[in-house]
């Protein structure tokens, strides 16, 4: 198979054109402005499956945005491999603090990526990733090098909580039956340090509004004597962690996963540097939960975060005003054995009961996911560290990712497979932020490493 290389010589303006293309169309799924786009995207994605040597592609119709499914099967006596990937992006905002527009790629070095790194929303998260797929696919098809089965299922709403992908799945899982499910979504340490991800955290994700009078009221005419809601809502938030920056919520960590030392010794020998951690996002010190290193507060610990918050008056200059209401968007991240729904139960009844007589709260509960564990014991891990091995190397190393894809979980329970999360992305390539991007070179290992895993887990098999 060693002529993957050469393909990759061959094919690689055009691999990189193509995503460029795909990059151009704004599908942002979380604005409905941008329904157009994201249909776009979806047929978008449909032609290239087609172009790749799919045998059956279809536009799925769900109550949201079309799930794009695509399959070759070879032998129904070989295994199935399962893609997942997602063709919505996040919102691109705040646009100015691009350097290029967000949906105008381009390809420009930095310091991590001398080789060039693609300037666009969705870059990394997750059309370039998603888009690495269906070109090893065009290769494994072209060049008579598919050993297996394999299906596409590519969605449009992952960003939003994937609804309708959690409606889809149970309604079809005949159709989606797999040996096993790789998704490239995630992330991997540095370019000369490969990993596997095998662990996502999963989410609660609420709103809360805080209500104090029924109207704004003049601050000084009122303040002192009634209760300002933003002043309760911070101090509410603020009384959501103790001084150990452990979270107060009685029974929230009631099933969460103790790691033993020796798990815990294991995952301290992952390469991690906190001068460099420290010094790629400018910040004076790391911050978080009392005896806990920094790599095990972002993946095997849960969490509680403000989002976002507001109320009052944020205009410019000064309006002495005490606001009717304010508001908040809080994550909770979640591990293992913690169930998301009970978690949003603790989450309500105590933001709740903590309410002083003077206000009223209201918490809305949004989307949520279950976390979710890739045992390294099985041949599908073996087969994907195989393939690592071949490309980079070096063995790549397992580790828990902090980030969440709820759907995983949801697929373990309906499809009963497990789910390899090969990541290509840099921590440093801004998903979610301005500037997002995605190495020249990761796309291309990528597309490279994958035919492989298809070929060492045929052969595992
Ligand atoms: N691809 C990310 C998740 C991710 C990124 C996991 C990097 C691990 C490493 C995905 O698109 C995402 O953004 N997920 C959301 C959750 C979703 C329900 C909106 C997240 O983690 O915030
Ligand atoms: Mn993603
Ligand atoms: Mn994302």
């Amino acid at each position: 198979m060693n002529s993957i290389n050469t393909y990759i010589k061959e094919h690689k303006q055009r691999f990189l054109d193509e995503l460029l293309e795909l990059l151009k169309i704004p599908s942002v799924s979380a604005d409905k402005a941008f329904e157009k786009e994201v249909l776009l995207t979806a047929d978008f994605v449909m032609e290239s499956l087609k172009k790749a040597g799919c045998d059956k592609v279809e536009s799925c119709e769900t109550p949201g945005y079309p799930i794009i499914y695509g399959e070759k099967i070879i032998d129904k006596n070989l295994p199935t491999v399962l893609v997942y990937g997602h063709y919505d992006v996040q919102p691109a905002d705040p646009i100015e603090l691009w350097h290029s527009p967000p949906f105008e790629p381009v390809i420009k070095t930095t310091d991590i990526h001398p080789e060039g790194a693609i300037f666009a929303r969705g870059a990394c998260d997750d059309k370039g990733q998603m888009y690495m797929h269906v070109k090893a696919l065009e290769y494994m098809t072209n060049t008579g090098n598919l050993p297996c089965n394999v299906k596409f299922m590519i969605e449009g709403e992952e960003e939003v909580g994937s609804e309708s992908l959690s409606w889809f799945v149970p309604r079809n899982v005949e159709k989606l039956q797999n040996d096993v499910i790789i998704i490239s979504d995630t992330g991997m340490i540095a370019n000369d340090i490969p990993s596997i991800t095998t662990g996502l955290r999963g989410l609660s994700y609420v709103e809360v509004e805080v209500t104090g009078p029924n109207r704004d009221l003049h601050s000084g005419l009122y303040g002192g004597a009634v209760a300002n809601p933003i002043n309760i809502l911070t101090k509410m938030i603020a009384s959501l962690h103790d001084e150990n920056n452990h979270i107060t919520i009685p029974g929230f960590y009631d099933n969460v996963e103790e790691l033993s030392k020796e798990e815990r010794a294991e995952m301290a020998k992952a390469p991690f540097n906190l001068e460099a951690y420290k010094d790629a996002i400018k910040i004076g010190d790391v911050y978080g939960e009392e005896s806990y290193s920094t790599n095990e507060r972002n993946s095997i610990r849960p969490t509680l975060d403000v989002n976002g918050i507001w109320g009052g008056y944020t205009g410019e200059g000064a309006k002495t005003v005490i606001a009717s209401k304010a508001y908040a968007k809080i994550s909770m991240r979640l591990v293992p054995n913690q169930d998301w729904k009970e978690i949003t139960d603790l989450f309500v009844k105590h933001f709740e009961s903590i309410a002083p007589k003077a206000v009223s709260v209201k918490v809305t509960p949004h989307h949520g996911g279950q976390g979710y564990v890739t045992p390294i014991d099985n041949i599908a891990y073996q087969a994907a560290s195989k393939a690592y091995e071949t490309t980079f190397g070096k063995t790549p190393i397992p580790q828990r990712s902090g980030g969440s894809i709820p759907i995983v979980a949801l697929f373990e329970e309906y499809l009963k497979s497990k789910t390899i999360l090969m990541g290509f992305g840099l921590n440093s390539d801004a998903i979610h932020s301005p500037n997002e991007h995605f190495g020249v070179w990761n796309y291309l290992k990528g597309i490279e490493t994958i035919p492989y895993f298809y070929k060492y887990f045929t052969d595992l098999n």
